[in-house]
């Protein structure tokens, strides 16, 4: 929003991505510069194929680019070792996806707590159970689902798995959120549902998102559109926001 001081929070600058597959190149960012505050929702819309899973990747450091520079909050993170990669997005950094990636045997609630008791060894994760159960409780609150903790993903619908995957994503308590196509697998009315949880969470908890997606009327939901053509950003309605 216009009001809202511009405090970077992500950076890329002049990023280039090229996928190799035997002799055949394929040029895909060329140049690519974003940026976005904290505290913005921005969408990436653009062509299937033009580039946008591949930008938000790179953004959440699960892949590196062949040149530019990204910084998260002043530090460059483009040119982390891995394990540096790994340890900024466990810590700062949410991702959801179009197909929600839930395990099909654990729980909404145990799903929530996954990544928790991933990073913890059994006993660290053990002293914090409970806290870690309340949270977890509350983040699924948060989004709807209080009602569905012991369900699992196949007892649960599609715009529910989404839900659940969204308080996956931030029990960690991220800074950023990153979403590819969130909407992408829902109908309309669900995808608006879950267009509103995300903006509730940014509003409420400043939560900064950055989401993918080929709806417009999805996009229209953001702060900002960045639309990527040709390999560049084409900022659309920057000058109106
Ligand atoms: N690992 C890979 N190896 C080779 N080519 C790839 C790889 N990943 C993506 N590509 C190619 O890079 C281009 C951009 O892919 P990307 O997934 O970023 O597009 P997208 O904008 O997210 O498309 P969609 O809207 O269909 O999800 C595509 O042409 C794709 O075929
Ligand atoms: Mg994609």
């Amino acid at each position: 929003m216009s009001t809202k001081p511009f405090q970077p929070l992500v950076v890329a600058t002049n990023i280039e991505k090229t996928y190799r597959k035997g002799p055949v190149a394929v040029p895909v960012l060329k140049g690519v510069d974003m940026s976005v505050a904290k505290g913005e929702l921005v969408s990436i819309i653009g062509q299937s194929g033009s580039g946008k899973s591949t930008l938000l990747h790179l953004l959440g450091t699960l892949d590196r680019p062949d040149a530019g520079e990204i910084h998260f909050e002043g530090n460059r993170i483009d040119n982390l070792a891995a394990a540096g990669r790994d340890v900024l997005r466990n810590r700062y950094i949410g991702l959801i996806f179009q197909f929600y990636h839930l395990l099909p045997e654990l729980t909404a609630i145990e799903n929530v707590l996954a990544p928790v008791m991933i990073r913890h060894s059994v006993l660290g994760y053990w002293a914090k159970r409970r806290e870690y159960r309340e949270r977890a409780k509350e983040l699924l609150d948060t989004v709807g689902l209080g009602h569905r903790l012991n369900h699992k993903p196949r007892e649960l619908s599609g715009g529910e798995m989404q839900r659940t995957a969204i308080a996956r994503a931030l029990i960690a308590d991220p800074k950023l959120l990153l979403a590819d196509e969130p909407t992408g697998n829902l109908d309309r009315e669900t995808g608006e549902g879950i267009l509103e949880v995300l903006r509730r969470l940014n509003t409420e908890r400043g939560l900064s998102i950055i989401m993918v997606t080929h709806d417009p009327a999805i996009a229209a939901g953001a702060d900002r559109t960045v639309n990527l053509v040709g390999g560049r950003v084409h900022t659309a309605n920057q000058a109106a926001a």
